[in-house]
């Protein structure tokens, strides 16, 4: 098959979130397994490019229409991490993917309506007829109702487009006038079936627009496609998501095991997998020394994460303090778009400056997260919602047992070591409901107790978690069933 994903993030040369990585895995794992795949990304003046394997110019002649204007755009093709991609460089005064970050412009969805548009054109100009187009999240949105209200006719009427929603909270409501800048009507789009905000009559909603035109749409975890089809976590999309909801289902996403497996992972000090897990506890020795923490009986707990609100970051802040206080070692590695969040937790950081037992990063960093995977022994995960969540996949496979809340993805793969209605051996982790500090606590007070109490049974929760397949052989298969059947 051949499958063309159109995307505004993809590990590792742009990454902002989970999305980026998604990307990168099913299409790496789509391609290994014979099919023709090939991503298209913005080129980002941000970009990681000492990342992009032969970056070259292949395409010089690609005229976009847009507003009253047609912008001249180059397309340049490189692999990333064996991923075949194109790089839509535009040329205009709007300077779109010259701006020094991702997103967070004020003229956000103006960039990406104009590079849905761009991504057609080009495979219309370039003779590409992909049998799917793969669309994520609101960015890529107005791809579907371009195609079909204009490409159709323009001869592009073979591909078929399964859209990915990645994150209800961000679903491009903007004004109406982006329909006209990328040639489409406002009095044919701008309504309750189409593309109308279900609660702002004076936006249109790009999310929306994309669930309605597209042949299917998946969410990235079966647990979070009910939730936001049944309650707030849908951020007003409820009733569309019903509507649409016989072309509508959940797949849970994979990890990618190449990237993060504690056998081959080159940056570890020790490798390791469940049957030698005791080679584990070099790399728990390794951070240690690196963050300068107290070698004592004691066991870690760590936060690897943005530090967004979505990620419960009042919880992990108070996870902290009670971690300390009950016999842990705590270390945090993470970052926020927001200085203010940011600043909270630099104030936390200096209040336990002097303490031996805790150490907090306000940074990321690729080689620092894979020791902190391996050298804890337990992680936190207490967020308020999570589409699917990677951390805790990452978590599993480096034998760190997850704490989560029970929300979204966490629900789907992680399993309470006491109350889930699983078998002994498919227990995982510790999971709480309550969003609120003492739902963390009767879940980290349960699974330090059994740290302390029952190492060997504790043992044997790391073995069943890294014995679980999360990676993407599953997902793929799935992805690959329902593009055939939009295909046919
Ligand atoms: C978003 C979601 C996260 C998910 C990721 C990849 O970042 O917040 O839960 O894992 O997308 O789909």
């Amino acid at each position: 098959m051949y499958i063309v994903m159109v995307t505004p993030e993809c590990a590792p040369v742009a990454k902002v979130g989970g999305l980026s990585d998604v990307v990168q895995g099913l299409a790496y794992e789509l391609s290994i397994r014979g099919n023709a795949v090939e991503v298209i990304l913005p080129k980002y003046d941000c970009m990681w490019y000492d990342r992009i394997w032969g970056l070259e110019k292949v395409f010089s002649d690609l005229w976009v229409p847009f507003h009253d204007q047609q912008i001249h755009c180059d397309v340049y093709f490189g692999f990333m991490e064996g991923v075949k991609c194109f790089f839509i460089d535009p040329h205009s005064d709007h300077n779109f993917f010259n701006r020094g970050q991702f997103y967070g412009e004020n003229d956000d969805p103006q960039r990406f309506a104009f590079f849905s548009k761009a991504a057609l054109e080009f495979m219309l100009q370039s003779g590409k007829h992909p049998d799917i187009i793969h669309c994520h999240d609101w960015q890529t949105a107005l791809l579907p109702v371009l195609l079909y209200s204009q490409y159709w006719h323009r001869g592009m009427t073979h591909p078929r487009v399964c859209f990915t929603l990645h994150n209800l909270k961000h679903q491009g409501i903007t004004g109406k006038f982006i329909l006209r800048q990328v040639g489409l009507n406002p009095a044919e789009f701008v309504n309750q079936e189409r593309l109308l905000d279900n609660f702002n009559p004076h936006a249109i909603n790009l999310m929306k627009g994309g669930i309605v035109y597209s042949n299917f749409i998946t969410t990235v975890s079966p647990n979070y496609a009910q939730e936001i089809q049944n309650s707030g976590f849908g951020y007003g999309l409820q009733h569309t998501l019903h509507v649409h909801g016989g072309k509508f289902g959940g797949v849970l996403n994979g990890i990618d095991y190449n990237m993060w497996n504690p056998e081959i992972d080159h940056t570890l000090p020790s490798h390791y997998s469940a049957d030698s897990l005791d080679n584990k506890y070099v790399n728990k020795e390794a951070l240690r020394n690196r963050l300068l923490l107290q070698h004592n009986y004691k066991p870690i707990i760590s936060v690897v994460t943005r530090l967004d609100e979505q990620k419960g970051v009042g919880l992990i802040q108070h996870g902290i303090h009670y971690a300390l206080a009950h016999g842990c070692q705590f270390v945090l590695l993470g970052t926020s778009p927001d200085p203010e969040i940011n600043n909270q937790f630099l104030a936390i950081k200096h209040q336990l400056n002097n303490n031996p037992d805790c150490h907090l990063e306000i940074s990321y960093n690729d080689e620092l997260a894979r020791l902190i995977y391996a050298g804890s022994d337990m992680m936190l995960v207490p967020s308020a919602f999570e589409p699917c969540g990677l951390s805790q996949m990452i978590a599993l496979k480096y034998g760190t047992v997850p704490i989560v809340r029970s929300v979204g993805g966490l629900a789907d793969t992680v399993f309470d070591a006491d109350y889930s209605h699983r078998p002994y051996h498919e227990r995982n982790g510790y999971c709480f409901q309550d969003l609120n500090n003492e739902g963390l606590e009767s879940a980290m007070h349960r699974a330090i107790g059994l740290w302390y109490t029952y190492p060997q049974y504790f043992r044997e929760l790391i073995q069943n978690g890294m014995r679980y397949d999360y990676s993407w052989n599953y997902p793929a298969v799935h992805y690959l069933n329902i593009f055939n059947y939009i295909k046919e």
